[in-house]
């Protein structure tokens, strides 16, 4: 698959293969240098490349040096699509490579009727530059787990406007988070979406981790010292008690990470109330995040960190604007 670029023809876009591994690892070692990003390793790269959930796509010169490169990648467990990985080497920035990989991969990607797409960006740059092809909301940042050059640094959390969503959106039936109006003036009305509150299903954490501990599941990340809550294996009688009394077994085990950060589902105030006790901040409100038999359901991300500086990167008044009212939130659910 060739695509000459009419605007710049001195490169083309093509799509990533193993061939490609050591072009893209090379890209990001360039540029990142002292960095937690997974595809400075060989192994992540060759893992993300024959993965049949990930698209890759490489900007290409006609010397075959590689100029750019981006993926996209399906999660199955959400049924979401994740612009991420975009490298593009300094000598030819703003000359349209990442324009014409986006292009691209919006024409490969087959995104269906009940997908949600989004992306995670770094610094202001990227997200203008994704927001020309993406019309996208702001509704969060990470907490800033990554680091790049050795220095922590938050990336933003952008969604896709939900044209005619398809799914039945399910809001919480605790009005914990729609009191504030924030929401609706800030993401749910600029999303397109317009939910009815509903009863949430029981699952309390979002995602699928590889380790296990104390009843969860959960990532890590060693290079930066994170922990990734994920789903809490309980039996059919668990409650959210439960589910609270492990997570603070959980803590207590890794109260000196210098990261951790979960996705719960939003109507799961008495585990939400215990992490904002114990330290967490809400960082980015996750409309919906979570699919469950044909329906929708909001989720919120959670983070605690250490008490060092990290970069905005030019977002600085998005991520204050966030911190500001989601700490507002938090008190206000605190307080009940
Ligand atoms: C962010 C990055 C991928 C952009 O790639 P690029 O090929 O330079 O982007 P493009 O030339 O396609 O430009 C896209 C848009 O961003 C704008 N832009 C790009 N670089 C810019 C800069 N330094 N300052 C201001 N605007 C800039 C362009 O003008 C263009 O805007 P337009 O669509 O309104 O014309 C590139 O700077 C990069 O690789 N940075 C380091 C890695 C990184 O941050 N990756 C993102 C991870 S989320």
């Amino acid at each position: 698959m060739k695509q000459e670029s009419a605007s710049h023809p001195q490169f083309t876009i093509r799509r990533g293969t193993v061939s490609d591994i050591d072009r893209i690892r090379s890209l990001f070692e360039r540029e990142y240098g002292e960095s937690s990003h997974p595809c400075l390793n060989e192994r992540y790269v060759r893992n993300a490349v024959v993965n049949k959930s990930e698209l890759w796509f490489v900007a290409e010169q006609k010397t075959e040096a590689a100029i750019g490169c981006m993926s996209v990648s399906y999660n199955a467990q959400n049924r979401s699509w994740e612009f991420g990985r975009a490298m593009i080497s300094q000598h030819h920035r703003k000359t349209g490579v990442l324009g014409s990989l986006m292009r691209s991969a919006i024409d490969a990607m087959p995104v269906s009727e009940h997908d949600l797409v989004f992306a995670i960006a770094r610094n202001d740059i990227a997200l203008r530059a994704m927001q020309g092809h993406i019309d996208s909301v702001v509704v969060g940042h990470d907490g800033a787990p990554n680091m790049v050059h050795g220095v922590h640094e938050h990336h933003v959390v952008a969604m896709e406007r939900f044209r005619s969503p398809k799914f039945r959106h399910c809001l919480p039936l605790s009005s914990a988070f729609r009191d504030s109006g924030f929401l609706d003036r800030e993401i749910l009305g600029p999303l397109g979406l317009a939910g009815t509150p509903e009863q949430y299903p029981d699952t309390c954490f979002w995602g699928h981790g590889d380790d296990y501990s104390d009843g969860f599941t959960f990532r890590r990340d060693n290079l930066v010292d994170a922990v990734y809550l994920c789903q809490h294996i309980g039996g059919p009688f668990t409650t959210e008690r439960d589910v609270t009394a492990d997570l603070l077994r959980f803590l207590s085990r890794h109260c000196v990470t210098t990261y951790i950060g979960a996705i719960v589902l939003a109507d799961k105030l008495t585990v939400i109330k215990a992490m904002l006790e114990a330290g967490f901040h809400i960082t980015a409100y996750l409309p919906a995040w979570h699919w469950s038999r044909g329906a929708r359901y909001d989720c919120v991300l959670l983070a605690r960190r250490g008490r060092d500086c990290a970069n905005k990167n030019g977002l600085d008044a998005d991520i204050d604007a966030f911190d500001t009212a989601y700490r507002d939130i938090g008190k206000h659910i605190l307080a009940t």
